[in-house]
């Protein structure tokens, strides 16, 4: 019998963004970012020590990042012991959903996990992996991954790469509907879409004007102020997408009917009959954030305006889990 760990780490939804890095190598971000951790769009990874080394996955397009953050992590401990690796996403494969934040987390943790023998995150704290420890080691992999370590809604301070829950999700139960608008390959990874920001004019005012937002948005959420935060998180969507289509390369990962979706949801909440405000991400899917109580409201109305749209229901959660089982060797 060998031991399984597996991780299951949700995705999350950045309310500020981290766009732009200021060093590449070291995965620092130009920006502080704050995110809301979901709980239905996940990775499930199991990790367990083997003869040979597999990474195998149902549903993950993580492409070669998991090969090289499994090298990463190996060479950094000198781990060599060889893992069985499977990893599955609970959204479908190429729904355009980012699964780098989640793959990434659950990755990290599982891996680390088997080659220390942790049971749980208390175990994997004593044998040196506090969460703030997997949180920077998750960074490495991507940087949206350091914020799925953590639940409920959460600062990364690009100062220190210090990453926090600064409310739980029981604090207020907010819901992302998912709107899968496009499942078409990223014209520009969002990887090397960041370098871009640095050529933007409308960076450096946008740098300037953060920290400020942060703020709000922070007040907002403390205070479960709904309209102020939803104000926020629409002018930080659109002023992230604004420094990608002003950068070098530039970035267009808005389509036709994300633009559509979203005037659409500002006429209807500006008529009153719709309690929902938009952010998007390094894509053309819409999230569309609302209090829990009014998501399928909010749900039934998109479908009803768009038929046919595809749909995810989301709320905020409460971070990773980390558990072990016995299972049958694998040969
Ligand atoms: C638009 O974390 O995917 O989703 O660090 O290069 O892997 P890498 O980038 P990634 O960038 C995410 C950008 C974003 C905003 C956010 O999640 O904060």
């Amino acid at each position: 019998m060998s031991r399984v760990h597996e991780v299951v780490a949700p995705s999350n939804i950045a309310l500020i963004k981290y766009w732009g890095k200021r060093d590449a190598e070291r995965q620092l971000p130009a920006n502080d970012s704050l995110s809301m951790t979901l709980s239905t769009a996940c990775t499930r990874t199991t990790a367990q020590l083997a003869p040979r080394a597999s990474l195998t996955s149902g549903t993950l397009a993580l492409g070669g990042k998991a090969e090289r953050h499994l090298a990463f992590l190996q060479e950094s401990f000198g781990f060599t012991a060889p893992l069985a690796i499977n990893t599955q996403n609970s959204f479908p494969a190429a729904c355009g959903i980012a699964s780098s934040a989640s793959g990434l987390a659950a990755l990290t943790v599982a891996a680390l996990a088997a080659w220390t023998g942790a049971n749980d995150f208390d175990e994997l704290a004593v044998a040196g992996f506090p969460r703030p420890r997997l949180a920077e080691l998750a960074r490495q992999g991507s940087g949206s991954a350091c914020r799925s370590l953590f639940g409920g809604y959460v600062h990364w301070r690009s100062k220190d790469q210090n990453v926090t829950s600064i409310l739980p999700a029981n604090h207020w139960q907010l819901a992302d509907i998912i709107v899968l608008i496009s499942d078409a390959p990223k014209p520009v990874s969002s990887t090397a879409a960041h370098a871009g920001a640095w050529s933007s004019p409308l960076f450096p005012p946008r740098l300037a004007g953060l920290s400020r937002r942060l703020d709000h948005v922070h007040q907002a959420l403390q205070a479960r102020d709904l309209e102020a935060l939803g104000d926020a998180i629409e002018t930080e969507a659109l002023e992230m997408h604004a420094v990608m289509m002003t950068g070098s390369p530039a970035a267009h990962y808005l389509v036709e009917s994300s633009s559509r979706l979203m005037a659409w949801i500002r006429e209807e909440r500006h008529a009153g009959r719709l309690p929902a405000w938009f952010t998007v991400d390094a894509g053309p899917n819409l999230h569309l954030i609302c209090e829990a109580g009014a998501a399928r409201a909010v749900a039934a109305s998109v479908e009803t305006a768009f038929p046919g749209t595809r749909l995810i229901l989301d709320l905020v959660g409460d971070g990773p889990t980390l558990r072990t089982a016995l299972h049958e060797a694998p040969r």
